[in-house]
């Protein structure tokens, strides 16, 4: 079984990191046989994605359709691809995902779905273009806002969670906001971080 846990903070070591490494934590101790990969977005080369389209409307049977973009997201894509369990760990930037998971996500979520989805009378919609099932779960930290005032500072955890069910098949089981970091440490977050990860496996 594969986790790949993404990290979307530039600061390696900090708080995103620290409860990203609590939840491995908590996964691998329900089951030590997991092949556990981190990556920190930061490490690669991610270009924008350019709106061509040409993922959107492959009609690959493939799992994932190709990117015309060469860079890291080769690699990542086949990361993305191999993996079971997901873990999302970002810091919120102006209430929402900083720049470079959105880059990501931009350039994944057409070569992970197919546009025939539907949302009420909305048709196009993303689909995964596989069927196999992936568990996810998300860790959001912030500097200034308390978990009790979520609800005026999270799009984050919205945006991943959509893109995990929609292009990846992904069932969400829950994330942890982690707020007001700057004033209470990180500390405070580890255990409920730790039993996070234990519920993905
Ligand atoms: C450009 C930018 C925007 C930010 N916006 C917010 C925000 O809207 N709300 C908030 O509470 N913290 C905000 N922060 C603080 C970060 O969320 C906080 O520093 C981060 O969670 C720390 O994670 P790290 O220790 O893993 O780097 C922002 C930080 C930056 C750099």
């Amino acid at each position: 079984m594969n986790l790949l846990a993404v990290v979307s903070s530039l600061r390696k070591g900090k708080s995103t990191d620290k409860l990203v490494d609590k939840a491995i934590e908590g996964a691998l101790s329900k089951n030590p046989d997991i092949n556990v990969k981190k990556i920190y977005l930061s490490d690669y080369k991610i270009g924008y994605c350019k709106n061509c389209l040409t993922c959107r409307d492959s009609k690959t049977a493939e799992p994932y359709a190709i990117c015309t973009i060469r860079d890291d997201m080769d690699i990542l894509v086949k990361d993305i691809h191999d993996s079971d369990l997901l873990i999302w760990g970002t810091p919120i930037h102006m209430g929402y995902i900083p720049s470079i998971l959105m880059t990501f996500i931009e350039r994944f979520v057409w070569l992970f779905a197919k546009p025939e989805g539907k949302h009420l009378t909305l048709t196009n919609c993303p689909t995964p273009r596989s069927n196999k099932k992936r568990k996810s779960i998300t860790i959001i930290t912030n500097g200034i806002v308390p978990p009790i005032y979520r609800m005026f500072c999270d799009e984050a955890t919205h945006i991943i969670k959509e893109t995990v069910k929609e292009t990846l098949n992904g069932d969400n089981l829950g994330s942890l906001y982690a707020g007001a970091i700057e004033k209470r440490g990180v500390e405070c977050y580890l255990n409920k971080a730790y039993k996070l990860g234990m519920k993905l496996v």
